[in-house]
């Protein structure tokens, strides 16, 4: 299947490694063009011309801190200024620290909020005018842990300000649709990538456990009936449909990719 995004301009966030770096790869073999970026120059240099070197598509690394106004600005103006338009723009940014209520102090809540909720906020503005010129869309990787959030007791930073984020696209997606715009989001459930290392590793902490245990319980409990994490691959595939021409009747909707972890319905 032709995906239709040859030639297309993609804006990436948070994209040095994990899942933004294998959804940027994704989409540089799709034939788009991809702005992406991170807070550490190295990393997001080797990132984007690793990618640039195994698609032959043109990458953009930018150094942004998401967490602050001036980076997400640095990231949307410098991607327009070498790329010209935009798209489709990929909300993504690193996850805030785990911790319950009671471990949680004023500080940790307000960095969490700009880095979760203020850097959804901020791409989305920033990236509009663009959108609205190319009737492009924007897809924002939130979590499974939104729509269920118990399993996560620790990762309440996380739950709240997601939520916020699926209110704001579930808005967005009906108040766009008259400009031709599509949003979306995509779930990761438990993808294998450094993010997930460390949560497990905090959950052996506070259990006595190794993290091979803890890994080996999520994946023989029956609690991921696939009965394995997710390589960043099989996410990144999802979300470039999601993002693509094929997906043109798609939107306001939020796809889990979890190996069949969310029990609800819906
Ligand atoms: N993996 C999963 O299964 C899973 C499940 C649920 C939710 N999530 C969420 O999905 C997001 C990505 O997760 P991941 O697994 O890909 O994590 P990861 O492997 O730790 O990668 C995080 C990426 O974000 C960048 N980053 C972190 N803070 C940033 C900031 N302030 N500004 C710009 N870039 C920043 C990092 O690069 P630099 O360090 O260079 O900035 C890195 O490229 C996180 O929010 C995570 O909580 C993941």
């Amino acid at each position: 299947m032709d995906l239709g995004l040859k030639g297309k301009v993609v804006l990436v966030a948070a994209a040095s490694k994990g899942l933004g770096r294998a959804m940027a790869e994704e989409f540089a073999r799709e034939g788009a063009k991809v702005a992406m970026c991170s807070r550490e120059q190295d990393a997001i240099r080797a990132a984007a011309s690793e990618i640039a070197k195994a698609t032959g598509a043109e990458t953009i690394p930018i150094v942004a801190d998401l967490s602050s106004a001036k980076g997400c600005e640095t990231f949307v103006s410098s991607a327009l200024e070498k790329l010209g338009r935009i798209d489709v723009l990929v909300v993504n940014a690193g996850g805030p620290p785990p911790g319950r209520f009671e471990e949680l102090t004023e500080e940790t809540w307000d960095k969490a909020y700009q880095l979760t909720l203020q850097s959804a906020v901020r791409l989305t503005r920033l990236a509009l005018p663009e959108l609205k010129k190319t009737k492009g869309n924007i897809l924002y990787s939130t979590s499974t842990s939104v729509r269920q959030p118990t399993q996560y007791l620790n990762l309440i930073l996380s739950n709240a300000l997601r939520a916020a984020v699926h209110g704001m696209l579930k808005t967005l997606s009906k108040d766009l649709a008259k400009d031709g715009i599509r949003v979306n989001a995509i779930q990761p459930g438990r993808i294998k990538t450094d993010r997930i290392v460390q949560l497990d590793t905090d959950t052996a902490k506070r259990t006595g456990k190794s993290l091979e245990e803890v890994q080996k319980e999520w994946e023989t409990s029956g609690v991921i009936p696939l009965g394995r994490y997710g390589d960043p691959k099989e996410f990144a595939a999802a979300a470039v449909f999601l993002a693509s021409e094929r997906a043109s009747y798609i939107t306001g909707v939020s796809l889990q990719v979890d190996g069949g972890m969310l029990q609800a319905m819906f």
